[in-house]
């Protein structure tokens, strides 16, 4: 018989690649400081209590803290209207401390995340959401670019994963994810398959691809044998649910013990994509103020 050699995925360290992009905006905005300049600003926007949302933005506005990076925080109650929200995004438009606005989404039910972004200032628009900002990463042009899918390039560049001729399958077509995901790779001359709910045999599309992206918002929803071996494998994913004992557990879209035996790269969940989309809100927001203030 013989024996398969089994391959163990190399771990992606999205933290500590986080962590140096950090030390890299920190040095940017002590010399900004040195030369007498103001510091970046970022505004967050929450609306609503949803926990898990008001725990993104206070882990987005420590690490503002962490780089220099001034934040200011608006928050309003659920039952807010569209009215006062659209009034506080102009507000912040005009803002001279202001380089970025980050509306936490999802928003309540009865407000409209497209009418908030129609107003947003796309130079201020540090999400990548608003139309001018996806028409520019569409067409091809600078502007600034959804954080998560920015974090991933990033990733698959620290790990020296080839991109260009490869076949990358992506899950999810959000336009905060999947879509910006799909182009970024196309552009790197990845053959992008864009999948979703409705997608007919999945397993065996992700079977073949080089690279998985998988944004599907479904706990453990890739499978490993759903894995094709020597893939390089990214979880977008994150839940939080309970295990046997009540212990809080962390996990992700992909079944991570399995995919991680063939794949030959993996992000684990957590500390792989995650604390890449915060980095990159900072890296936004330092690009916005290069830009507004002509410094690039
Ligand atoms: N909700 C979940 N992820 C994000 C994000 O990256 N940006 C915003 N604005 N809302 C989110």
């Amino acid at each position: 018989m013989v024996l398969q050699e089994q391959s163990v995925g190399q771990v992606m360290d999205g933290k500590a690649l986080a962590a140096s992009v950090r030390e890299t905006l920190k040095q940017e905005v002590d010399m900004l400081l040195a030369a007498g300049k103001r510091r970046p600003g970022l505004a967050v926007v929450l609306v609503g209590d949803d926990k898990a949302s008001a725990l993104y933005v206070k882990n987005k506005t420590q690490s503002c803290k962490k780089v220099g990076i001034e934040s200011f925080m608006h928050t309003f109650p659920a039952a807010t209207d569209m009215e006062t929200l659209l009034n506080c995004i102009t507000t912040l438009n005009e803002s001279e401390a202001v380089d970025g606005i980050l509306v936490q989404l999802p928003l309540p039910a009865h407000l409209s995340s497209e009418e908030v972004l129609s107003v947003l200032d796309p130079n201020k628009d540090v999400d990548g959401l608003t139309i001018e900002s996806m028409g520019r990463l569409f067409a091809g042009k600078t502007g600034l670019r959804p954080c998560t899918p920015v974090g991933v390039m990033a990733l698959l560049e620290q790990y020296n994963v080839e991109v260009e001729g490869k076949h990358a399958v992506v899950i999810g077509r959000s336009n905060l994810v999947g879509k910006p995901i799909a182009m970024l790779l196309m552009q790197k001359n990845a053959t992008v398959t864009m999948c979703h709910s409705r997608t007919k045999d999945l397993d065996q599309i992700c079977q073949n691809a080089d690279i998985l992206v998988v944004a599907a918002g479904k706990r453990e929803f890739v499978k490993g044998s759903w894995v094709k071996p020597g893939a390089c494998v990214i979880d977008v994913g994150i839940h939080h649910t309970h295990g046997p004992a009540g212990e809080s557990v962390i996990s992700g879209d992909v079944q991570y013990v399995d995919a991680a035996k063939v794949a030959r790269f993996i992000t684990p969940v957590p500390g792989g994509v995650g604390p890449m989309t915060v980095a990159m809100l900072l890296a936004n927001t330092i690009v916005a103020y290069e830009r507004r203030t002509g410094i690039k």
